[in-house]
Parts: structure tokens; sequence; C-alpha cells
């Protein structure tokens, strides 16, 4: 297999600064400008060390190794058990991930005079400053350079941001005062991509607007805003199928009459993994209206669809609000609900450890999965929780200016399941343990379901 370098990524690998960032945006062939990098320095470089690194190991796994083992058939040999690529020669490609800072620890003792990292904005400052002093060789008169690649978003977008983009404009060189260390951002569009196809921009153009222009037009201010720029269609979003009937199945509402309310169904699998299979939004049509229907209606709509599906419902985490009385006279929304079949529990709904335990489900684990997922067909969610922004002021919490039922019901879920209590018993254990932790569960739903006012 052969891959040729389009126009833009010539420019990347002609580069001669010492730091260089390529792309800012998706499908600016990124990731293979950085392995046209790195295969460049094996071939030309007798001896070479190069590093290349992701955050994680099965990203690094899926969208590197596996596109560089075809390419080097039949000219380097690949060692799998120390992800190590060796060039006939002496030259080497080390393939790391960089989770936590001990991961890059690994790295501490070794020289590479070439590192390229992919998905900069995924990693921490101090993983960077760590893997950056393993910047050298012994090679004289080889220059260790280094190379990454990025779409803006990410934990790690303010300190790329900072380094890379606000210090000079696009595609100009800047020289560090202090250290006199050469850096350059080379920006790269989908459109600067010959190999892309039509579907692919299609589906850039039909994203939430600050995602679009984030994504599309790689502008470092629209995702600097958003609130879970981390969320992605192609990593939490499953086509409906029919999930397992052992799951435990419970739904969550956020209360709304004038505006949306939001009702979500969630099913857990074997790792404590929420599936939201299902949604009712009370949306008057635009955006942000709702349709002023009772609790009771809303009652009936939710026990006739869980009719419809044969499913049996645990009673889930509700907006505490309907749990008072919001005139001083009549029954509470709780109430209302529970006298139509529906019973609610109070949530935690305190707002900034909500977010911080949503960010939590949303991170990709180790077998690539994130620890919650959602239905293509929650359209109010795929609408509203990817455009939502922070908050100006309060930077770890949400702006609530935006449509947000959807993410505060989702946050009651994710409250209501914390991960860490998530018993995930060795095998042989597992059905003693998973059978305690149903008894329980299913006696305390039981009383919820006897004593709704208890709640
Ligand atoms: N020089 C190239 N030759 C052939 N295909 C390429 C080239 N550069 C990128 N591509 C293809 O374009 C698509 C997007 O490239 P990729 O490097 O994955 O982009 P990014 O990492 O920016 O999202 C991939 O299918 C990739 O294989
Ligand atoms: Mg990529």
């Amino acid at each position: 297999m052969q891959l040729t370098p389009f126009a833009r990524q010539q420019e990347f690998l002609a580069a001669t600064e010492d730091e260089v960032l390529y792309g800012g945006a998706a499908g600016g062939g990124k990731t293979d400008a950085l392995i046209l990098r790195a295969l460049l320095r094996l071939q030309q470089q007798p001896g070479a060390h190069v590093l290349f690194v992701r955050r994680a190991y099965p990203d690094l796994e899926m969208s590197v190794i596996r596109r560089v083992l075809p390419l080097v058939q039949g000219i380097a040999a690949y060692d799998g058990s120390r992800h190590l690529l060796r060039w006939p020669n002496g030259a080497t490609l080390q393939f790391g991930y960089a989770e936590r800072y001990e991961d890059a620890l690994r790295y501490q003792s070794a020289e590479f005079d070439l590192i390229c990292i992919d998905e900069l904005t995924q990693l921490p400052e101090d993983v960077f400053a760590l893997l950056l002093s393993r910047n050298r060789t012994s090679i004289p008169g080889l220059r260790p350079i280094l190379r990454a690649a990025t779409n803006p978003g990410g934990p790690g977008h303010a300190w790329v941001k900072r380094r890379f983009i606000d210090v000079a404009p696009p595609d100009t060189t800047y020289t560090d005062p202090t250290t006199g260390r050469t850096r350059r951002f080379i920006p790269a569009r989908v459109q600067d991509n010959p190999h892309i196809d039509q579907g692919y921009v299609q589906r850039l153009m039909e994203l939430p607007d600050l995602l679009r222009r984030a994504l599309l037009d790689g502008s470092w201010d629209a995702a600097e805003g958003l609130a879970f720029p981390e969320l992605r269609r192609d990593v939490h979003a499953f086509d409906p199928r029919p999930l397992p009937e052992h799951w435990p199945r419970f739904r969550a509402l956020d209360w709304g009459f004038a505006r949306p309310y939001s009702v979500g169904w969630y099913a857990v699998d074997e790792d404590g993994r929420l599936w939201r299979y299902r949604e009712l939004y009370g949306w008057g049509g635009d955006p942000d209206v709702g349709t002023r229907e009772t609790p009771e209606q809303v009652a009936e709509r939710i026990l006739a669809i869980e009719r419809e599906a044969g499913e049996t419902v645990r009673p889930g985490p509700a907006d505490p609000a309907i749990f008072g009385a919001g005139q001083g006279t009549g029954p509470t929304v709780a109430e209302a609900f529970a006298r139509a079949g529906v019973v609610w529990v109070p949530a935690d709904h305190r707002r900034e450890p909500g977010w911080a335990a949503l960010h939590e489900r949303l991170r990709v684990r180790e077998d690539g999965h994130p620890m919650l997922m959602v239905a293509t067909t929650c359209l109010h969610f795929w609408r509203t929780v990817p455009s939502l922004v922070l908050d100006r002021h309060r930077p770890e919490d949400v702006d609530t200016r935006g449509e947000d039922h959807v993410a505060d019901e989702v946050r009651y879920a994710v409250m209501s399941r914390p991960l860490a209590a998530v018993v995930r018993p060795a095998p042989p254990g597992r059905e003693t343990l998973g059978f305690i932790r149903e008894h329980y569960l299913r006696r305390q739903v039981a009383r919820e379901e006897r004593f709704p006012w208890r709640q």
C-alpha cells in the first residue's frame, strides 16, 4: 500500500519548526499526516527513534497501528508485544499511549528524535511536558522535533490553544522568547483532503452550530464554549435495537410545563453502562417551548409506551422541585404522577458534581466504549445536548439559557448511578454479588412503589 501526501500534508512534512501542530478540523488528514511524518523519518534517518502517541491504547490500535502495518508490510518488522516497529536501517517506531501521567512515565528514560502526538487536546498539559522532555537525540546533527495533530475541543483545549494557536497567526513561525524554540500551526480542513467522500462532509454540515464550526471550520472559539465537546455520534450513539431483557430499566425526568419536560429511559448493562434507549420530550415545536401537559397526561403517555413495549421499568430520579408544593396547595407534581401510576425519586441535583459525573460517563474506556450510550432515535438529546455551552461566569457549569432539559434529565440519571459504586465482581462471585445487588434494588424499588410519599 502506498500513501501519497496531498498539498496540505506536504507543507506539514516540509515544515522545519521544532514543534508543529496540524489540523484543527475534522477529516483534514491529520492522522495520516502524522503517519507519513513518522515513516519519512524512519526511511531517511538510520538509528532514528520515533514515538507515536495517542491518549488511549484502543485509539492507537484502531486508528494508527492498523493503518501503519499494511503500509510497511515486507519492509519493517513489528513486535506486537512491545508495540515496536523496527526499520531495516536500525530506526524504530514506538507506539505509545499516555492516558495518565504514570503512563507517560514509561517513556521517561528513553529518547525520541521525533515525537508524533495525535489528538493533542486529549492530553493533559503535564503529560505533554513530560513527553516533550524526552524529545532529544544522541545522533549528531539531527534536530529533535515534535509533531502533533488535533481537533479543537477536548480536555486539553485551553493549553493547546495557548501554546499553538494564540501565539501567532496560522502558517507563521513563532519563536519562544525564553527557549528560542520555534512553533507553527498549520490549519487543515476537510476541504483540503481530496480523499474524503461527500457523505462525510454532509454529516459535518448537519451538526449543531457550534460543533459544526468547531469540526468543519476548525474554529477554536466555537469549541471553547461547548459544554460537551467530547460527545460524538460515532462514539456515543447506537442504532435502536432490542436490549437484553435482564438489563434493569429505569426512567428519569426533568419536569416542565410551559417549557419542555424530558423523560429518558435507561437500561443498565452488566458493566454498569447506561443505555438511554428512548425519550419522551414535551416539545411545543419551537426551541425551548413546552406542551403544557399535566403530570397525569404525561404519566399516561409514559405508561402507554411501556405497555406497548411490554417493559418493566423502575422508578427513577426526577427534578426535586416536583416534590415541593409549588403553589402551596393541592398535590405536588410528584404526587400527581404517583397517583397516575408513575413514581419518581428525588434526584441528586447538584449541578457541578452532576456534570462531572456526566463527563466521566462520556469518557471512552479501555474497551473503546463510553459508559453512556444514547440511541440515535433520541432526537432531542442529539438536537440539544451537543450544542449546550458553558456558563461564562462558572466554567464548570452549563449555561442555563440553553435548551438544557434533556441534559438535566441525563444528569439526574447518571447521579442516580454513581460509577464508583458499580459492583463489578470477578467471574466466580458474579452470581452471588449480582443477586444480592438485584435483591437489594428490588426491595428498594418495591418500597418506593408502595410508599411513594416517603421519598
Ligand atoms: N494522503 C492520503 N492518501 C489517501 N488517503 C488519505 C490521505 N490522507 C488522508 N486520507 C484519508 O482521508 C480520511 C481522513 O483522514 P484522517 O487522517 O483520518 O483525518 P483526520 O485524522 O484529520 O480526521 C481517511 O479515510 C484517510 O485514510
Ligand atoms: Mg484522526
